[in-house]
C-alpha cells in the first residue's frame, strides 16, 4: 500500500529527539528494504540531522545516520507528507511531567502525543499502523485508538505499544543488542497482524527469542516499571551510601557483596549524586499518579520513596560541602567537573549537577563549569542563577584559583587528569567532593586534597 513501490515498507517516526533519530537510524541501517522518515516541527533540529553535526552526542551515531541517510533514511519537517505515505507511524515525541492542572508534578503531559494522533487523523487516506515508542502511562493506546479511529473517513488505525529501552550514551550498542524488544498489541486479529508487522522489522537483527510479544497494557505498564526498578536499585545503594559514611563501612565493598549474589546481580549498584535523565524521574511519577488515581495509595508512596531518596542524595551532598568548607562557602570558587547527567552524552535533562549548582549558587558561591559535551545545554539550564556561573571547557583553567573541585559526571578523561598541577594552582585547603567516586581517593590525598567520596570514609589532612 505504501506510496513508494521501491522499498518493502514505508516507515514513518514521528519527533526525531534521542530516541526517533537513534532508533530509526538503527531500523534503516539494518533494513535497507525499507524506507525510514524522520519528521519533526522542530526545524533546527531536522536540519541538524542532515548535517554532520547531529542535534546529540551520542557515541558512534554518526556512523549509523551515514551510512543510510539519503539511500533509505530521511529527515525531514513535511510531517503531513509523510503521514501521507507511511503503512507505520512510530510516534517519538516527548511526554514530560504535566506542569499545569490536573496532575501537575506527576501526570504524563499527554498533549503533543494527542496533537501527534490528531495530525495523524488529517494527514491519512488509508490505514495504518501506529506504535507508541514514547514512553506513556498504561491505558493510553485506549485513548488514541478512540482519538484516531473517530475519523469520518472510514479508515482504521491500530495502535500498538513498542516502548524503547536504550540508554544514553550507549543507544547505539543496546539498539544492535538489545536484551529484548517488546511489542503489545490488541489480541485481536487485527492487532495480532499489526504486532506481526512490528516484529518483523526487529527480526532483521534481534533474535525472535528477545522480541517480546504482549498485550498492549502491559507493554506501557513494563516500560514505566523497568524504569521504577533501575532507578530503586540506584535509590537503595545511595541509601545505604549515608549509612556507609557514618559507620566506616565501604559502599564499594557492599555493593561488591551483595551484587555476587546472582539473584541481586552486580550492575546498577553505583552509589552517585542522585540518578538524573529525562526519564526516571518522570516515569516513576507517573507511576505514582496511576497508582493513587486508582486509589493504591500505598503502592503511590512505596514507588514515590524512590524519588525522595534521589532528592535526599543530592540535599545531603551539597550540605556536606557546605560542613566540611567551614560551613561557608560565599564567595568560594567550586568547579563542576561535568555537568551531564551521565558520561557519553551531552544531555542535561534532569542531571544533578543542576541542582547542586542552584544550590551552591544560593549559598554565593562561584560556580565553575566544565563538561567535554554539556555546555551548551549547561548555559541554558542555569539561566536563573547566571551571575554566579562561569564557564571553561579546559578542566585545568576550570580549577584554577579554586577553593574545591566537585566531580558530577564520570567522563573517563577526568580520571587522568594530573591532579598535581590542579592542586598547585587550586587555594588552599583544597577540596574534592567525588559524586561519582571515580577517581583515586588515596592518591588523592597523598597529593594534599582532603577527599570527600561518597559512602566511604572522607581522606581528611585536619
Ligand atoms: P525529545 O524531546 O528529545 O524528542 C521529542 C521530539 O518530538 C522533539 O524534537 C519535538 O520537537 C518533537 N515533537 C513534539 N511534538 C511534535 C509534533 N506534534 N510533531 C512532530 N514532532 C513533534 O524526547 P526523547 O528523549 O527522544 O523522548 C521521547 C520519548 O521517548 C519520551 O516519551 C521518553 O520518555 C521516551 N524515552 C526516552 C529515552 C531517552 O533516553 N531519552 C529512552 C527511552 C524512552
Ligand atoms: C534509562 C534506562 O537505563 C533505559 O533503559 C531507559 O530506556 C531510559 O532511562 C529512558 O527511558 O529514558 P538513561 O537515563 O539514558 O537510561 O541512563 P542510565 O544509564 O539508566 O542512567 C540514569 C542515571 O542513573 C544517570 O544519572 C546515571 O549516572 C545514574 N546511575 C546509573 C547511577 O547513579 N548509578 C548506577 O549504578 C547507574
Amino acid at each position: 500500500m505504501g506510496f513508494d513501490s521501491k522499498f518493502a515498507k514505508n516507515i514513518i517516526c514521528i519527533g526525531a529527539g534521542y530516541v526517533g533519530g537513534p532508533t530509526m537510524a538503527a531500523i534503516a541501517a539494518k533494513c535497507p528494504q525499507y524506507k525510514v522518515t524522520v519528521v519533526d516541527i522542530n526545524a533546527a533540529r531536522i536540519a541538524a540531522w542532515n548535517s554532520d553535526h547531529l542535534p546529540i552526542y551520542e557515541p558512534g551515531l554518526l556512523d549509523v545516520v551515514k551510512q543510510a541517510r539519503g539511500r533509505n533514511l530521511f529527515f525531514s519537517t513535511d510531517v503531513a507528507k509523510a503521514i501521507k505515505e507511511a503503512e507505520i507511524i512510530f510516534v517519538s515525541v516527548n511526554t514530560p511531567t504535566k506542569t499545569f492542572g490536573e496532575g501537575a508534578g506527576k501526570a504524563a503531559d499527554l498533549q503533543y502525543w494527542e496533537k501527534t494522533a490528531r495530525d495523524i487523523v488529517k494527514a491519512s487516506e488509508f490505514d495504518k499502523i501506529i506504535v507508541e515508542k514514547s514512553t506513556l502511562p498504561v491505558r493510553t493506546a485506549k485513548a488514541m485508538e478512540r482519538i484516531l479511529n473517530a475519523n469520518d473517513k472510514g479508515i482504521h488505525f491500530e495502535v500498538v505499544s513498542n516502548p524503547e529501552f536504550l540508554a544514553e550514551g550507549t543507544a547505539m550498542a543496546d539498539l544492535e543488542k538489545p536484551d529484548r524488544v517488546l511489542i503489545g498489541s490488541q489480541l485481536t486479529e487485527a492487532g495480532l497482524k499489526a504486532c506481526e508487522s512490528i516484529v518483523e522489522i526487529y527480526a532483521n537483527w534481534v533474535p525472535r527469542d528477545r522480541i517480546l510479544t504482549t498485550n498492549v497494557w502491559s507493554a506501557e505498564l513494563s516500560k514505566l516499571v523497568a524504569n521504577a526498578f533501575l532507578a530503586q536499585r540506584i535509590s537503595s545503594i545511595n541509601s545505604i551510601s549515608a549509612l556507609c559514611e557514618r559507620t566506616e563501612a565501604n559502599v564499594y565493598e557492599v555493593a561488591r557483596a551483595i551484587g555476587k549474589d546472582s539473584r541481586i546481580g552486580s550492575r546498577f549498584l553505583n552509589a552517585s549524586i542522585g540518578f538524573g535523565g529525562s526519564c526516571f524521574k518522570k516515569d516513576i511519577l507517573n507511576l505514582v499518579y496511576i497508582a493513587e488515581s486508582y486509589g493504591l495509595h500505598e503502592v503511590a508512596r512505596y514507588w514515590e520513596s524512590v524519588v525522595l531518596m534521589n532528592e535526599y542524595q543530592k540535599r545531603r551532598f551539597v550540605q556536606t560541602m557546605i560542613r566540611v568548607m567551614f560551613n561557608t562557602i560565599a564567595g568560594k570558587r567550586i568547579a563542576l567537573f561535568g555537568f551531564a547527567f551521565k558520561a557519553d552524552t551531552g544531555d542535561t535533562r534532569e542531571s544533578p549537577a543542576i541542582d547542586v549548582t542552584k544550590q551552591l549558587a544560593e549559598e554565593r558561591a562561584i560556580v565553575v563549569i566544565t563538561d567535554p559535551q554539556a555546555m551548551e545545554n549547561a548555559r541554558k539550564d542555569l539561566e536563573s542563577c547566571i551571575s554566579q556561573v562561569e564557564f571553561a571547557s579546559d578542566p585545568y583553567a576550570a580549577a584554577r584559583g579554586a577553593h574545591a573541585i566537585t566531580v558530577m559526571t564520570e567522563w573517563a578523561e577526568y580520571k587522568s587528569l594530573d591532579y598535581r598541577r590542579i592542586y598547585e594552582e587550586m587555594e588552599k585547603p583544597a577540596f574534592i567532593f567525588d559524586g561519582r567516586n571515580i577517581l583515586d581517593h588515596e592518591a588523592l590525598h597523598k597529593i594534599g586534597f582532603n577527599v570527600f567520596p561518597l559512602g566511604t570514609a572522607a581522606w581528611k589532612h585536619f
